[in-house]
């Protein structure tokens, strides 16, 4: 019982659309009218807004670092692997979006923050690598999460690493019809206008 109140806590921290309130509040509209719909960072840097993109990275990235990390201080055993879970599944299915959110980067970045700096970094380092190489932040997205995992193996926390695999493969799953406009030759590239 009390590991399904942390995968609810989880839940309700990662359904906060960070990317949707503050694009809103600084009068760029509804995200999801703009470039690729999605309501994270890449997307919100289409308005032009480097600001906004940076807080809407930091702002999902924080609250799968915080639901974490409370899993971890105030939870039994395996209340973070579960919070992570949770955290993941509601920025990408919040309820208050009829379940459409995004695409889970961010957030799942701070949720390897949350178990590991050194997942975190390799996190960063693999996405800043990759993007750097093809200019394209769907591939740096995708590529993250799998050396994430491989860290926390490394650094004796094989079921931390189990569940980041794992919602690696949903980043995947997200990013479908990414992979349909990279098989297509069409996936815009980092700083381009929508
Ligand atoms: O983090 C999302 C990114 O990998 C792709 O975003 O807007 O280009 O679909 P977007």
């Amino acid at each position: 019982m009390n590991l399904l109140l942390w995968a609810v806590i989880g839940y309700l921290l990662g359904s906060i659309p960070f990317g949707l309130i503050l694009t809103r509040l600084s009068g760029g509209g509804d995200i999801r009218d703009i470039g690729s719909g999605n309501i994270g960072a890449t997307n919100v840097l289409r308005t032009g807004r480097k600001d906004i993109a940076a807080a809407t990275l930091a702002l999902d990235a924080a609250k799968g670092a915080v639901a974490v990390w409370l899993a971890g201080r105030y939870g039994p055993e395996f209340a973070p692997l579960v919070a992570a879970v949770g955290a993941f599944a509601g920025h990408v299915h919040p309820v208050w979006l009829k379940f459409k959110g995004g695409k889970g980067v961010a957030t799942l970045l701070g949720i390897c923050l949350g178990f590991s700096f050194w997942a975190a970094l390799g996190f960063a380092a693999a996405w800043l690598g990759v993007a750097a190489l093809t200019r394209i932040s769907s591939v740096g997205g995708m590529s993250a999460g799998f050396a994430a995992a491989v860290v926390l193996g490394i650094v004796g926390l094989p079921y931390a690493g189990a569940v980041v695999a794992l919602l690696s493969l949903w980043v995947l799953w997200t990013h479908r019809e990414n992979i349909a406009r990279l098989k297509a030759g069409t996936e815009p590239r980092i700083g381009a206008k929508s």
